[in-house]
């Protein structure tokens, strides 16, 4: 079969990036221009800023894309693009810049759910999904346990209720007074911390659905209690117990999903996949039921345009293209694509 180029467009959150995928998995190139060095000074992302800075560098990062690949955009296959979910004003730059090289080389336009491209980082390079299989969707705005019954088949069998992980995370940093965004920072610090702070567990229940808000409320709680009686709070043990016991659940709930589903194949996404304490207690889980773990390499973990056109591609292998009507969605049922 002949091999399929896709150019890739993400401009979702605080990342402008672009990407040449060959055949939904290898990356002949890939720029990522970040914004967080700005961000960082606001304690998180201001949606105007960041509409703005994708409107400057979006021209930078396709040419540099294309250069990089040593390829022509008269050579791509399609033009793909993340359309939902994410801050409106961002992804319709991402959307304008698509719809104009699709139209400009007269190549089919794909539109691409954000979430599903962070399932697809896990087909990238020497990763692959294997159907059936059990996956674990982590990032800023999602906690989910889904079952990926085939392409795009997929089933939430299980959610946060109310904070999802990496947003308690950034919550957790900012009242440590750690730097946006706030995981990274966290993961780091508990390498050096112990396990300290006696913090709530959640709820020991049996379903796939999770709770992080006591936990964040509780952090919260404890951090201004010490600070009032001018106590000081060691940053690598709040982080050392935070991240124990938030890890523990998710890996605690993919357990129970194992025994209900009886899958061969496990995938872990979203940002939160780059957190060391989770990729290894998720290999831990994996090696214990004999399972096959993918969790994508750490720089496809967090936004990028490389997981877009992974995630492109079995959209363009069934021709569901899109049309120049395509707008943006600030949110969006993950599961409807
Ligand atoms: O998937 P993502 O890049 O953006 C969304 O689509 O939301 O995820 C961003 C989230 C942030 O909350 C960030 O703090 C978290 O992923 N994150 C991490 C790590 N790296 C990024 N959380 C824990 N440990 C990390 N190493
Ligand atoms: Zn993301």
């Amino acid at each position: 079969m002949k091999d399929v180029y896709i150019f890739a467009i993400e401009s979702s959150c605080d990342e402008t990036s672009a990407a040449v995928i060959k055949n939904g998995k290898d990356v002949v190139s890939l720029t990522v221009a970040t914004q967080i060095p700005i961000h960082e000074n606001y304690g998180g992302v201001v949606p105007e800023i960041a509409s703005r800075m994708h409107s400057e560098c979006i021209t930078y990062v396709i040419d540099d894309a294309i250069k990089k690949s040593g390829m022509k955009m008269q050579d791509m296959d399609a033009i793909a693009v993340t359309y939902t979910p994410g801050l409106l004003g961002s992804l319709l730059v991402g959307i304008e810049a698509a719809k104009v090289l699709s139209l400009v080389y007269n190549k089919p336009l794909i539109a691409v759910n954000h979430i599903a491209g962070h399932i697809y980082a896990n087909n990238l390079e020497d990763n692959n999904i294997v159907f059936p299989s059990l996956g674990l969707v982590v990032s800023g705005g999602h906690t989910e346990i889904i079952y990926l019954e085939n392409d795009y088949n997929f089933k939430v069998l299980g959610s946060t209720l109310d904070d999802a992980i990496g947003e308690v995370y950034d919550k957790v940093a900012r009242v440590l007074d750690l730097k946006y965004p706030g995981g990274p920072n966290i993961d780091r610090l508990a390498k050096n911390g112990k396990h300290s702070y006696n913090l709530p567990i959640p709820m020991k229940d049996e379903s796939l659905d999770m709770s992080f808000s006591g936990l964040k409320s509780s952090i919260i709680n404890l951090v201004h209690n010490e600070n009032q009686r001018g106590n000081v709070i060691s940053k690598e043990d709040m982080a050392r117990s935070f991240q124990d016991v938030a890890i523990d659940e998710l890996v605690r709930k993919m357990e129970i999903a194992i025994n209900n589903y009886k899958v061969n194949n496990m995938i872990v996404a979203g940002g939160v996949s780059a957190n060391t304490k989770l990729r290894e207690e998720m290999q831990k889980l994996a090696d214990k039921y004999d399972i096959k773990l993918s969790i994508p390499k750490i720089n496809y973990c967090t936004d990028n345009a490389a997981m877009i056109g992974a995630a492109a591609y079995p959209l363009y292998l069934k021709k569901e293209f899109s049309d120049y009507d395509l707008n943006g969605k600030s949110t969006t049922n993950i599961f409807k694509f």
